[in-house]
């Protein structure tokens, strides 16, 4: 996920429950596509607001943290 790929790369971001339901992670994409693992969904190219914590990248991806 972009939490854990964060983290591995020592990068710490704000989580809480790292299974998709207590926001704590949501911040800004601003761009890239990422793909919710929870629903399978694909997210767009551009700014939207996601979950880190289940969400991986699909592309490079940027955001807002
Ligand atoms: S860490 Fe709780 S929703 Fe992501």
């Amino acid at each position: 996920t972009l939490l854990l790929g964060a983290e591995q790369a020592g990068i710490r971001l704000s989580y809480g429950c790292r299974q998709g339901i207590c926001q704590l992670c949501r911040c800004q994409k601003i761009s890239g596509v990422v793909k919710n693992i929870q629903t399978g969904k694909l997210s767009s190219h551009g700014v939207e607001s996601i979950q880190t914590c289940i969400n991986i990248p699909m592309t490079e991806v940027i955001l807002d943290v």
